[in-house]
């Protein structure tokens, strides 16, 4: 997406051969109307697929999430890292770990907001690693949903979570795919590739 690598360009910040900040438009302070972009654009990648819920990990997906289900005109949902410490049987969890900050987290849905039928589409921020992304799956699919793809903003295409998600069949559309990043250079895999 034209404007996301744009605004990645313009923006952001290699602040190693491994970590891209992009602080200033969506991990900290958010551009509202770059998120409406973002949103129509994974909505007219994945609106015909009979999307019935979009759904994110808290907390950077949020607004794009949130963005791509007005376009879609279905509700979203949050899965949470820190589930509440109300007593509620309903919870569906699994373990999640992040190699990038070196943490775990338990991801947390609440069975009553997915049913059945539903096919959803799962937003998030950044893809490096899959794992935030593959326990989405997990909860999503014990929930007895369907997954109708996986939609990213900034996949780092040199880390293994698109092939982690591909092997599981599933379809992951990314806006902007960086395929290289080092102090001061952060270059992308051309859109039609
Ligand atoms: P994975 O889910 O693909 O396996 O990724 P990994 O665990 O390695 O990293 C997950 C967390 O690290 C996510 O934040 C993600 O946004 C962040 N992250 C990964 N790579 C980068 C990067 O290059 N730049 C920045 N700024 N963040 C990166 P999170 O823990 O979910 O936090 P939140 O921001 O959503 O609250």
């Amino acid at each position: 997406m034209k404007e996301l690598e744009e605004k990645i360009l313009k923006e952001g910040h290699a602040l190693s051969e491994n970590i891209l900040k992009v602080d200033s438009f969506i991990n900290h302070q958010v551009d509202p109307v770059l998120m409406q972009q973002i949103g129509d654009a994974f909505a007219g990648h994945f609106g015909n697929k009979g999307i019935t819920k979009v759904v994110t990990i808290e907390s950077s997906g949020i607004a794009p999430a949130l963005m791509t289900a007005i376009s879609l005109n279905v509700p979203m949902i949050i899965l949470k890292k820190q589930p509440s410490k109300v007593l509620n049987d309903n919870l569906l969890q699994t373990v999640v770990t992040s190699f990038t900050k070196g943490t775990s987290y338990e991801l947390t849905l609440s069975h009553q907001f997915i049913e059945e039928n539903d096919n959803v589409l799962i937003i998030d921020d950044f893809l490096a690693n899959g794992e935030a992304a593959s326990g989405a799956i997990r909860l999503l699919s014990e929930a007895g949903a369907s997954i109708a793809g996986v939609g990213i903003l900034i996949e780092k295409s040199f880390q293994p979570g698109r092939d982690k998600l591909i092997a599981q069949g599933v379809d992951v559309y990314s806006l902007a795919r960086v395929s290289r990043l080092a102090k001061g250079v952060i270059e992308f895999i051309p859109e039609e590739c």
